[in-house]
């Protein structure tokens, strides 16, 4: 083990970044994989309630704390028919889903999701076709969605049990229109101009719902930044948001830049800031466009999928990666990038919430677990409210292969509502103990630090159906307050949650 480094960090209650948007903390349901049947969705389990939703999920998504979920996907909704997911159950089709190479039963769709949302708590964030469907489709689907009654489909609606409108505000217009892998792929032209008037139409409906136009599908894209100037030249007007979706991997053994991944995710959203300003000028607009960070997280995108089963199965086991204490670590350093940057990304997902990549993992008939990334995004969205703000931070740097030198200390301070502080802090260095040293001086004699720090000796240790518990945050006995100064602990490739009362 190297030798113990120090970092220090000033903040000051009147200099502000912004206020915490609610959105921030969304979370992702894609029809794929188990994230629903047998993820948040198993009639038949034990713990199932009236709506066929598991009892034991809906437990640890509240401790998760998401505030709002995208839905139906992701790949998904490029090949989906919303109307297959509505009205009598035993009606409903089975449809091939080509995105995932499986069978859709379709046992769970609008009404089951807007119930699924209300259970726990969540605002919905719905997206529509613009893969191999389009406008009237997509005005259709609102026009059942949140329309009161009187006409063809808001009557459907009320016909299939749904008295109320659903109210949903928030809609991602397509999904990764970029992809080659996209079912229906445009160009940029193609698709600025798409979701110009889809965005227009959708507002002679309702006008001051908020929509996501689809930004690139990474930073990696070779059309990144040419993308996001085309589309928003073409709907710059008539849309809120523009997407950004990021998945971080170790790759070829390199865990320094892995550990590094918030510098890409820096540079992501000040690189669509900037395209999204450029055009704002141009066109000598007034308004901003945000960001909607809809897709993100730790994804070893070319780890075998699990088990495969026939084609065309019906909920597979796919994309069921296994995160480690150094995944959960990186984890938390991309959530305090969401943080830092929440003046320009104003909405932001998870990508996933159950099973598919993501926090939670359950067996079909049997328990359900929190895997080690649980843990920052339940910290973040329980003490992550208030404002961010501004830090002045001093810390030494270790060497990326990827983004050169990169300073240990990750941290994000935010204001809480109660008159209360919380830092989030990473500590990147794979070797060396980092000595926080929080200056105290501007908070108005609060003295009272405690923290809770997600570390592990094996940096590959996981919690796992055997073992479902191995890897959870402690409490930190490693603090010092000082002559208005606090000195706390943060063990090498840690996350920390440190709470000044
Ligand atoms: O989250 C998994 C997939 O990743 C989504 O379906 C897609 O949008 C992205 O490529």
């Amino acid at each position: 083990m190297a030798e113990p480094q120090r970092a220090r960090i000033e903040f000051d209650p009147r200099f502000t970044v912004a206020e915490v948007p609610e959105r921030l903390f969304g979370s992702f349901v894609e029809h794929l994989g188990r994230c629903v049947y047998t993820g948040i969705y198993e009639p038949g389990h034990a713990t199932a309630n009236a709506d066929g939703l598991r009892q034991d999920v809906l437990d640890l998504i509240s401790e998760l704390g998401p505030t709002m979920v995208r839905y139906p996907g992701g790949n998904f909704v490029s090949g989906y028919r919303w109307e297959d997911g509505t009205g009598p159950k035993e009606d409903r089709p089975r449809r091939l889903d080509l995105a995932w190479g499986t069978t859709e039963t379709n046992q769970f769709g609008l009404s089951e999701f807007m119930k699924f949302c209300r259970t726990v708590g969540v605002e919905p964030n719905m997206a529509v076709n613009l893969g191999t469907r389009g406008l009237q489709e997509a005005l259709d689907l609102l026009e059942y969605a949140n329309h009161p009654g009187g006409t063809y489909w808001s009557d459907l609606r009320r016909s299939h049990g749904d008295e109320e409108p659903y109210g949903i505000k928030l809609w991602c217009l397509g999904n990764e229109m970029d992809g080659p892998w996209q079912i229906g792929q445009k160009t940029a032209h193609e698709y600025g101009r798409t979701a110009d008037q889809v965005a227009r139409s959708m507002r002679y409906i309702e006008p001051d719902l908020d929509l996501v136009a689809c930004g690139s599908s990474s930073r990696g894209m070779p059309e990144f930044g040419a993308w996001e100037a085309e589309v928003l030249t073409q709907s710059y007007e008539s849309v809120d948001y523009i997407s950004a979706h990021a998945y971080y991997q170790p790759r070829d053994g390199d865990f320094k830049s892995f550990m590094a991944s918030a510098q890409d995710m820096e540079l992501f959203i000040d690189g669509v800031t900037a395209t999204a300003d450029a055009v704002g000028a141009k066109l000598k607009s007034d308004k901003k466009i945000n960001i909607s960070f809809d897709e993100w997280n730790v994804w070893y995108q070319n780890a075998p999928t699990g088990e495969r089963e026939e084609p065309w199965a019906v909920a597979p086991r796919q994309l069921e990666d296994i995160y480690s204490a150094m995944d959960a670590v990186v984890f938390g350093s991309l959530m305090i990038t969401l943080l830092r940057r929440c003046d320009r990304v104003t909405a932001a997902c998870l990508a996933q919430l159950v099973n598919v990549i993501a926090p939670i993992m359950t067996e079909p008939d049997g328990p359900a677990w929190r895997q080690t990334t649980f843990f920052p995004f339940a910290e973040a969205s329980k003490f992550g409210r208030g404002k961010v703000l501004r830090v002045n931070a001093d810390s030494p740097s270790f060497a990326t292969e990827k983004y050169g030198d990169v300073t240990a200390l990750h941290s994000v301070a935010v204001a809480n509502e109660d008159g209360t502080y919380t830092v989030f802090a990473v500590n990147r260095d794979l070797e060396s103990t980092l000595t926080l040293e929080i200056d105290l001086a501007s908070l108005g004699g609060l003295a009272d630090v405690t923290c809770s720090t997600l570390t592990d000796d094996d940096p590959n240790a996981k919690n796992t159906l055997e073992e479902p518990t191995r890897v959870a945050p402690v409490a930190n006995g490693d603090i010092t307050v000082k002559d208005g100064v606090a000195y706390v602990e943060l063990p090498a490739m840690s996350w920390n949650t440190i709470r000044i009362a």
